[in-house]
């Protein structure tokens, strides 16, 4: 068989490891030819990829990013996308991506009778179907080592420390840093926060003598009375908008409420780069043998997925059918450590 590859939307740590397993196990075990395309969907539509092989793969299960480059270019956005993909000279593609690219994989599908296989990947960890994105330890890991770090300037400072980290309208990269962090306060999108209550939290803190406190702030958080916008200037080909910004305008209305001195620390796309945590690398490289077989089997609109410790074949829609976001049940554990 003929199966290309592709990476699409944002880049995480492990993309590299599904590559390589994509490409050992299709050529090595079950004899395919593997096309990389180029820039997710992009590759696809202008036809640009070329031939990978077990040597041009080799060395790369540490590197964080992708060897294929990735982009947010929607087929959909184009009139003749479909029609395009529809034509390639494959027998099936591999696309590996989180709510953009695999809602279009689902979308070719079932609408074109594309063959694909799709593989969940994201640092968000907000796709249903399976119970863990892979990309999302390595973006914790790198998170909770900043609030480590923060942890002891805010001390010596007594300062409170606001850390803004990625999400995108999912709280589990705040949650989960939080935790490891000991947070003081962790504020997600998936419930408006009352700023008079995260300032009565610092300030109880302060009656117990802490002087300093670690506000861990998910980028898409909102105030539940409005008013702030976290949301900068224009939207990407699949109508997202590029969120940031609640960190500061929080050390702005925490320091003026409570008057003390706060400083904000945005991580940004620091938490996407860089080499995968040894959990990412194995579950990467699990759900890239798993999608090979699936695409060896022709089991076309269904994606590689972990569920407990299995990795399954799920439909891809179910990725894209429901954000996974962080419940009541969650939160609760974090609130226990909270002021
Ligand atoms: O979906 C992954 C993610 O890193 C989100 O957490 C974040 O909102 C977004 O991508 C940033 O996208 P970009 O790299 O296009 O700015």
């Amino acid at each position: 068989m003929r199966i290309g590859v592709l990476t699409g939307g944002g880049d995480c740590p492990g993309l590299n490891a599904v590559i390589r397993a994509v490409v050992r196990k299709g050529i090595d075990v079950h004899g395919h030819a593997i096309l990389g395309y180029r820039d997710g969907w992009r590759g696809p539509l202008e036809g640009d990829y070329s031939e990978l092989t077990i040597d041009s793969t080799r060395g790369i299960l540490p590197r964080g990013g992708t060897i294929l480059g990735s982009s947010r270019t929607n087929p959909f956005s184009r009139d003749d996308g479909p029609a395009t993909i529809e034509d390639l000279e494959v027998d099936g593609l591999i696309a590996i991506g989180g709510e953009d690219t695999l809602g279009a994989a689902a979308r070719l599908h079932a609408e074109h009778g594309i063959p694909v296989v799709g593989v969940p990947k994201t640092i968000d960890n907000d796709l249903g179907g399976t119970d863990r994105t892979f990309g999302f330890d390595t973006a914790v890991h790198v998170a909770t080592e900043a609030i480590d770090r923060l942890h002891t300037t805010a001390e010596s400072h007594n300062r409170i420390l606001i850390v803004e980290v990625m999400g995108r309208h999912a709280g589990w990269i705040a949650l989960h840093s939080g935790l490891a962090g000991g947070a003081d306060v962790i504020l997600t999108p998936e419930r408006p926060y009352d700023i008079d209550r995260v300032c009565r939290l610092i300030e109880r803190r302060h009656e117990r003598g802490r002087y300093f406190s670690i506000v861990v702030v998910a980028e898409g958080a909102v105030p539940a009375e409005g008013g702030i916008a976290t949301a900068t200037a224009g939207v990407d080909e699949f109508g997202h908008e590029r969120l940031g910004g609640i960190g500061h305008a929080l050390e702005r209305q925490i320091e003026s409420r409570t008057g003390f001195e706060s400083r904000a620390t945005v991580l940004g796309h620091v938490q996407r780069g860089g080499t995968p945590t040894a959990y990412d690398r194995v579950l990467a490289t699990r759900l890239g043998v798993g999608a090979i077989d699936a695409a060896t089997e022709k089991k076309w609109g269904q994606m590689a997925a972990l569920r407990g410790e299995q990795i399954v074949t799920v439909p891809i829609a179910d990725a894209v059918a429901q954000l996974k976001t962080v419940g009541d049940e969650d939160m609760a554990v974090a609130e226990v450590f909270f002021g």
